[in-house]
This record gives structure tokens, C-alpha cells and sequence, in this order.
């Protein structure tokens, strides 16, 4: 009963997903999926499993890149003329193919991250992106690969260094698991201090709005002029469960400055 009250219905329809890709000896790996997303041993065996036999297969935890290219191909239309590449992180990448997408489809160019806890994970990713080289969008375009505790984020990029933060599923797992809560606020703090004025951050997710609005609100600042802005849209429904896209924005800062 426990399980069922801190895994709502989009966590376990994942969950069995995996489960009916031959894991069902593994209990204590379910367990863990269920309890323990926020640990990196659990994530580097969730990997290393999901490839023991098969050849790479990129992995997807809810939709893939095609389903969320149009929430986020638009906000890469570089800010002017002279404008240099936009920087794009896509926290908790796994294995999934939504930043080699973004790098692939991006038209404008971008420098796009893929970040994860589990090395494994990150070297899958990167494994395969050398042995299938990916032709990018626009020639100026860079992808990279990187092992990061999302918990660390400020230490790797610097204040506004960021323009769009990508997060599927990451902050659900962080959220939903026995000591994830904490994590999942600080990482929000620090995305909104990486991002740029105009930048956001795009959080995918089957959580339902009545509590993720609020959690955000309460994280972020809550209300208020200093308030970062928090938008909302529907994605669509996957096995039964309404999936959204939750965007944040850093709050505006007025200059108030007296000019000389
Ligand atoms: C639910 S999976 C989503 C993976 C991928 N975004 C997708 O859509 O398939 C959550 C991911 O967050 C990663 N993760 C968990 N805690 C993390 C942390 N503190 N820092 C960075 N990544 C983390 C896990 O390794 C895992 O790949």
C-alpha cells in the first residue's frame, strides 16, 4: 500500500514497461525503481541491465523526441542577428535520443548537453553517438556528453550560462523517491539561477497540475514580483496517463538603477 501512495500511476505504467522487457526476476532492482530513483546505483544497474543483452537501444522513460520537438524547436530561434549558439542541457538524459534529436532537427544552432548521474548511462550515449555519428541540423551545432549530479549543477555552469533546461522524468524520479523531495527543490533553485532572463526551463511529466503547480510555486519563490513564471501545457496521453510540459522562466529583473 505504501508503494502504491508514493508511485502514482505514470511512475508504475513505467515501471511495468520495464518490467515486460525481461526483468521480472529482478525484484530488488523494482524496488529500487520504485524507491530509490534518486540514487545513482540504482540508475547505473537499471542501465547496465536494460543493455546486458540486446544491442543499444536508446530508451525512453514517457514519449520520445517526436511527440516533444514542438515545445521545444521554437524556443531555439537564436535572439538576433548575431546571436551565437543556444545552449541547451537536457538533465537526466539516460539513454534517451531527446538531445541527439534536439542537436539533429535544431535548425538554428545549438550547443546541447546531455547530462546524467549514471556514467553508464553517459557512456551508452556516447558510445553510440561515435559509432553512428549524428549529422547535425545546422553545421555550427556541438553535442556533448556529461556525468553530472544535477544536485551540482551550479558548480559545472556558471549564473545565465543556459538557455533552455530539458527535464523528462528527472524531477518526478527525484520527487518520488523516500529521500528525493530535498534534491528536487535545490535542483530547481539552480536551474533557475543557470538559465539565462529569456531562458526556461521545460519539465516533463505525468504529474498532475494541482500538486506540481504548487510545489513549483513554492520552490521557485513563491508569488510575487521576484516570482519565476510558471506556464503549463498539455503533451498528451500515453498508456492512460495524461503526460505535461511545465515551464519555468527565471523571474524578470528590473533594473532600477538610476542612469548617471
Ligand atoms: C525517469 S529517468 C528519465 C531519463 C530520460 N530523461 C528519459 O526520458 O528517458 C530519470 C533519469 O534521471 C537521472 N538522475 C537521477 N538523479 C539524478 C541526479 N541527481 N543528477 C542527474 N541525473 C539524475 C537518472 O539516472 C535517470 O536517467
Amino acid at each position: 500500500m505504501a508503494i502504491i501512495r508514493r508511485s502514482p500511476t505514470g511512475l508504475l505504467t513505467s515501471v511495468r514497461s520495464v518490467l515486460t522487457g525481461g526483468f521480472r526476476q529482478h525484484n530488488s532492482l523494482t524496488t529500487d525503481l520504485i524507491e530509490n530513483m534518486d540514487k545513482k546505483e540504482t540508475w547505473d544497474r537499471f542501465y547496465r541491465e536494460n543493455n546486458a543483452k540486446r544491442d543499444f537501444k536508446n530508451f525512453e522513460w514517457f514519449f520520445g523526441f517526436d511527440s516533444v520537438r514542438d515545445f521545444i524547436l521554437p524556443l531555439l530561434r537564436p535572439q538576433s542577428d548575431s546571436a551565437t549558439l543556444r545552449r541547451i542541457l537536457d538533465l537526466g538524459c539516460g539513454t534517451s535520443a531527446l538531445g541527439p534529436g534536439i542537436y539533429k532537427h535544431s535548425d538554428w544552432p545549438v550547443d546541447v548537453t546531455c547530462a546524467d548521474i549514471s556514467p553508464v548511462a553517459v557512456q551508452l550515449l556516447q558510445e553510440q553517438a561515435r559509432s553512428k555519428p549524428i549529422q547535425p541540423g545546422n553545421p555550427s551545432s556541438r553535442l556533448s556528453f556529461l556525468e553530472l549530479d544535477c544536485c551540482r549543477l551550479q558548480t559545472q555552469f556558471g549564473e545565465q550560462s543556459l538557455d533552455v533546461i530539458v527535464d523528462k522524468g528527472t524531477t518526478d524520479a527525484l520527487l518520488r523517491s523516500r529521500e528525493g523531495r530535498p534534491k528536487a527543490g535545490s535542483v530547481l533553485k539552480q536551474c533557475l539561477g543557470v538559465l539565462s532572463q529569456s531562458g526556461c526551463l521545460l519539465q516533463f511529466s505525468d504529474e498532475d497540475p494541482d500538486a506540481r503547480l504548487l510545489w513549483l510555486e513554492r520552490e521557485s519563490g513563491g508569488l510575487g514580483a521576484q516570482a519565476a513564471r510558471i506556464g503549463l501545457q498539455e503533451v498528451g496521453t500515453l498508456r492512460g496517463v495524461c503526460y505535461y510540459c511545465y515551464i519555468i522562466s527565471p523571474p524578470v529583473h528590473c533594473d532600477t538603477s538610476t542612469p548617471p
